[in-house]
């Protein structure tokens, strides 16, 4: 079931009880909106339906890492899944504890351990050996010990797209299991490192509950017969991937994906983490994009906007899709068939292609929906185009939680040097 606080009343688009009319009026576009109702109302269902086993619920801070946001479910008691410095960076920022935090990544660089150790960060979420000598090489000279679980990859590939699908052997992520066997036989050599838990992530956008509980069982067996090796394993982080709706999905509910491994969960006696990113924040954004231009063309209607593909990059490297409903219906009930495209010099700068909308006239705004998950997070100055403004409803007032940036913003950091001048 699709639920968020984006409505019409009349022929106004809303978000909780903001008209965006007025807010596109004050902020200007291109900007995301972000409702925190709905932001937070999906933390509390997933936190619901695994109400049984309370597990860590570790919000992915890669889906959408606005601090305000991020902040938002901190308080609400989550803890957070990094893959990077900067996201721990902003991890302290949103005053999260470092025993709430686990830190996911092929690549971690010896910068980043270091201060994931400093800050004393609750689990690494490890995907190699080089990686575990990494972290016992830095542990021993910080001398700090720390705690880590094995990132296994249980040959099951799942989730919306093949660049979003992260099980299977021909991924770079995870472990195979003989290999992930043959490091805890031998954890003794990485004495600072305490390895004493299993990580498993298989993909995103996933929407049935099947694959999950394929991969789990797998990863019991696994950790049934490490455990009768000695070795202690204490916590199971099962990763995100939780589907949603952008268009006529049958999503699981949170209620169904609970209920297919809630039982596996129990059995084994581990403490349970999740990693949900898409879920939480996914329905809870809209892009809102003003029609630049209508141009007529013998083949095609294309409707450009000052929106583009460095702003929400799903359609042009996914082929996703996203609905488009105009923030104040202008009447016309005819629906035309459209390409909505953005500005950007690339073919593939689209946001919907060949899509059925109202006729819409230069000058209106569209609500891009279901973009609060790797909307934002995913935005590049591609072409010199300054980032998006984010903007956090909550009620019938809303922030703007990141400004909208400069053209000075665009050059920070850059030197002309001394010849060229
Ligand atoms: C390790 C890990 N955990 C969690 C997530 C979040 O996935 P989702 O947004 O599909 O819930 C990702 C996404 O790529 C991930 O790589």
């Amino acid at each position: 079931m699709l639920i968020h606080e984006f409505r019409y009343k009349g022929s106004d688009l809303y978000c909780e009880g903001v008209k965006l009319a007025d807010l596109v009026d004050e902020v200007g576009t291109p900007c995301y909106v972000y409702s925190y109702k709905t932001f937070i109302e999906h933390f509390e269902r997933l936190k619901k339906a695994f109400g049984s086993i309370q597990p860590l619920i570790c919000y992915s801070m890669k889906a959408c890492s606005n601090l305000a946001l991020v902040r938002a479910l901190v308080k609400k008691g989550a803890g957070l899944d990094i893959v990077s410095g900067g996201e721990l960076f902003r991890a302290k920022k949103a005053l999260c504890r470092g025993e709430k935090v686990v830190f996911a990544g092929v690549g971690k660089s010896d910068g980043e351990i270091r201060k994931a150790l400093e800050v004393g960060v609750l689990l690494f979420n490890v995907e190699s050996e080089s990686e575990l000598n990494a972290i016992q090489r830095i542990a021993s000279s910080l001398k700090k010990r720390t705690s880590a679980a094995l990132r296994l990859n249980p040959n099951i590939g799942a989730g919306g797209h093949a660049y979003t699908t992260t099980g299977g052997y021909l991924s770079k992520f995870g472990i195979d299991f003989e290999t992930a066997q043959t490091l805890f036989l031998k954890r003794y050599r990485w004495p600072d490192v305490h390895l004493c838990g299993v990580h498993v992530h298989i993909g995103s956008q996933i929407l049935e509950t099947r694959p999950f509980v394929e991969a789990l069982k797998r990863t019991l067996k696994f950790i049934e017969k490490i455990r009768l090796r000695g070795v202690k394993i204490q916590y199971l982080d099962f990763g995100g991937g939780l589907g949603i709706i952008y268009d006529r999905e049958r999503a699981q509910s949170p209620a169904d994906y609970a209920q297919g491994l809630v039982p596996f969960f129990r059995k084994s006696k581990c403490k349970i983490i999740l990693e949900p990113g898409r879920f939480i924040s996914g329905n809870s954004g809209v892009f809102l994009t003003k029609v630049q231009y209508v141009k007529p063309t013998a083949k095609k209607r294309f409707i450009i906007v000052d929106g583009a593909m460095n702003d929400l990059v799903r359609p042009a490297l996914y082929g996703s899709f996203h609905d488009i409903f105009p923030v104040r219906r202008n009447g016309q009930a005819r629906k035309i068939l459209a390409d909505v495209v953005g500005p950007v010099c690339e073919s593939g700068d689209f946001l919907a292609k060949d899509r059925r909308l109202p006729e819409v006239n230069e000058g209106e705004y569209l609500a891009v929906l279901s973009a609060g998950a790797y909307g934002f997070s995913m935005s590049s100055n591609y072409n010199s185009r300054p980032r998006a403004a984010e903007v956090l409803v909550k009620g019938s007032r809303f922030y703007v939680i990141r400004r909208r940036e400069l053209l000075n913003d665009l050059v920070r950091g850059e030197r002309i040097p001394a010849f060229l001048r």
